[in-house]
């Protein structure tokens, strides 16, 4: 049976005290929804404040990114060290650490094995490019993505993986529901012959890329789809509220 989980990635948005405010707003609404697994990865310089203020809450911390040394002459970098003592969790191999900042599949793969050794678990993020996907690629790239970034790490269970096209990142154009189940059954079966398949069964996959209030339901009600990692409208208390509400109410519903 698999816990579902909805996850909000700040990005590089909110100062200390407007990341205080923010879970000050979000806190009890959230906290009080069972069944689903709520995790909030706010920037590292929130990571103190926040935590504290997450401390005796239901709501799980993370990290947006991290290093894939633990400690040196690396500066402006952050280790699994620093961040196992605040959070449970650190999203890699976003698109936009891909796109941005020169990520590739080695350093996404070095990463999520390092996380894993020191007890973080990953939210591994995967997705097709518009082209790759108006050129019928969008397997082959997953395939690839998913396949390179867990090569040589042993087969886990705290390993949560979000399907996110990039073309559906903070553009406002959601994928369908069907194309996102679609591609997760996907990227299930590459799971369950690079692992195995019972492995594959327990994982989270979540879809990711402009989820709203308006369209969460789209995707949850789809029994393949375990959740969500939402950008954008996880800035707003009340929406994000809702997103994690309805993901509660219709997977309770369809269990
Ligand atoms: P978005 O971002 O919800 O703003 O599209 C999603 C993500 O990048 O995880």
């Amino acid at each position: 049976m698999r816990i579902p989980f909805v996850a909000g990635n700040w990005k590089m948005n909110t100062t200390v005290t407007e990341a205080e405010q923010l879970i000050f707003e979000m806190l009890e609404k959230l906290d009080r929804i069972e069944g689903v697994e709520k995790v909030l990865c706010p920037p590292f310089v929130s990571l103190v404040a926040v935590n504290m203020m997450l401390r005796g809450s239901s709501i799980k911390l993370g990290a947006q990114n991290m290093y894939f040394e633990t400690a040196g002459a690396y500066t402006g970098e952050i280790s699994p060290l620093m961040l196992r003592e605040l959070c449970e969790f650190v999203i890699l191999g976003h698109s936009e650490r891909r796109w941005y900042f020169g990520e590739t599949d080695e350093i996404v793969n070095k990463k999520v094995k390092v996380a894993l050794t020191n007890k973080l678990k990953p939210i591994l993020c995967v997705g097709e490019r518009l082209a790759e996907n108006e050129a019928g690629k969008t397997e082959e790239v997953v395939n690839r993505q998913v396949t390179a970034a867990l090569n040589g790490a042993e087969p886990v269970s705290n390993l949560v993986v979000a399907y996110e096209p990039v073309w559906a990142i903070g553009t406002g154009k959601a994928a369908s529901g069907e194309q996102a189940a679609a591609t997760i059954q996907f990227i299930r079966d590459v799971l369950a012959k690079l692992w195995n398949k019972s492995i594959a069964q327990n994982l989270r996959i979540l879809y990711g890329g402009s989820v709203t209030r308006a369209n969460i339901a789209e995707f949850i009600s789809h029994p393949e789809i375990d959740g969500a990692l939402v950008g954008g409208a996880s800035l707003k208390a009340e929406e994000f509220a809702s997103i994690v509400e309805q993901t509660a109410e219709i997977k309770g519903r369809i269990k």
